[in-house]
């Protein structure tokens, strides 16, 4: 049995910089990782998957879930038989800009290539991630990074591991599909040079605006998350899960307690940079 996390990804930043012909649009995008996230295990087997955990009914009516198409791209590219007894552990909410699908696809990918002794840094596994989605090759590669095309083209890059974060999200599933379709097409310009930490904080999320505007909820958790002393909070990809960077466990600690106390529905994850 291979056990492999798939954390949390969050867009520390996330330029919009054109609409593509190809529907997608051109970004330039700071990946960063948190410590915790959903967890894969792969034992041997005919090809199944089991959801277990606290988002699994978010899953329950999704007919081809992005881990079972990553089982069988990965055979399909490698020349293997398909299979692989699969076990999700789902603890991040579903469809909420946090990567959750991206990270269990690539970390599915992951089981799969150490199953059949093929380097996690194999090119070819990184072409499957991208072919599973725009997110996946980051979440394979699962450390700070600058994005650029559709977000698969990656630099690595050194962020401040270990810093305090706090994840929130109001229990609105937004779909990423229609927030870019409701970007207003302006380029407000390029990532300058810098530390991964003062192109955070330079930076911006220009689907803030067309994710508000379809899931207003947003508006309360990026209210509440910039009250208090956070570095920096932000909303993540398409949303609407929302951050924010801490300087002291203290800080992110009086946060969480106002947070729990004032919206006790709201999912709350306390964690760090990866
Ligand atoms: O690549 P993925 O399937 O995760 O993307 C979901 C949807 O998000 C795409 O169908 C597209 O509408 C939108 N998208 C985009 N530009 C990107 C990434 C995603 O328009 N760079």
């Amino acid at each position: 049995m291979i056990t492999e996390r798939a954390p949390a990804k969050i867009n520390l930043a996330l330029h919009v910089r054109a609409r593509r012909a190809d529907g997608y649009h051109e970004l330039e995008t700071l990946f960063a990782f948190v410590a915790d996230g959903d967890t894969v295990t792969l034992a041997p087997g005919p090809l199944s998957l089991t959801i277990t955990g606290p988002f699994a009914a978010g899953l329950s009516g999704e007919g081809d879930n992005l881990v079972l198409r990553a089982a069988r791209g990965f055979a399909e590219r490698f020349g293997t038989s398909v299979g692989g007894a699969f076990t999700l552990d789902k603890h991040l909410p579903v469809a909420s800009g946090i990567g959750g699908g991206s990270a269990d696809a690539a970390a599915a990918l992951r089981a799969l290539a150490r199953a059949n002794d093929i380097a996690t840094d194999d090119p070819r596994l990184f072409d499957l991630a991208a072919d599973l989605g725009s997110d996946v090759p980051a979440c394979l590669l699962g450390r700070t990074a600058l994005g650029q095309g559709r977000g698969e083209r990656l630099d690595p890059l050194d962020g401040p591991t270990g810093m305090p974060a706090l994840l929130v999200n109001p229990g609105v599933a937004v779909s990423t599909a229609a927030v870019f379709k409701a970007w207003d097409g302006v380029d407000r310009g390029g990532m300058p040079d810098g530390d991964v930490l003062s192109l955070a904080l330079a930076g911006r999320n220009d689907l803030e605006a067309p994710a508000r505007a379809l899931a207003p909820e947003i508006d309360a958790v990026l209210a509440v998350l910039s009250d208090g002393v956070p570095v920096l909070a932000r909303m993540s990809g398409s949303g609407a899960t929302c951050f924010a960077l801490y300087a002291t466990l203290a800080d992110r600690a009086a946060a969480t307690a106002r947070i729990r106390a004032a919206h006790p529905t709201w999912w709350c994850l306390e964690t760090a940079l990866a």
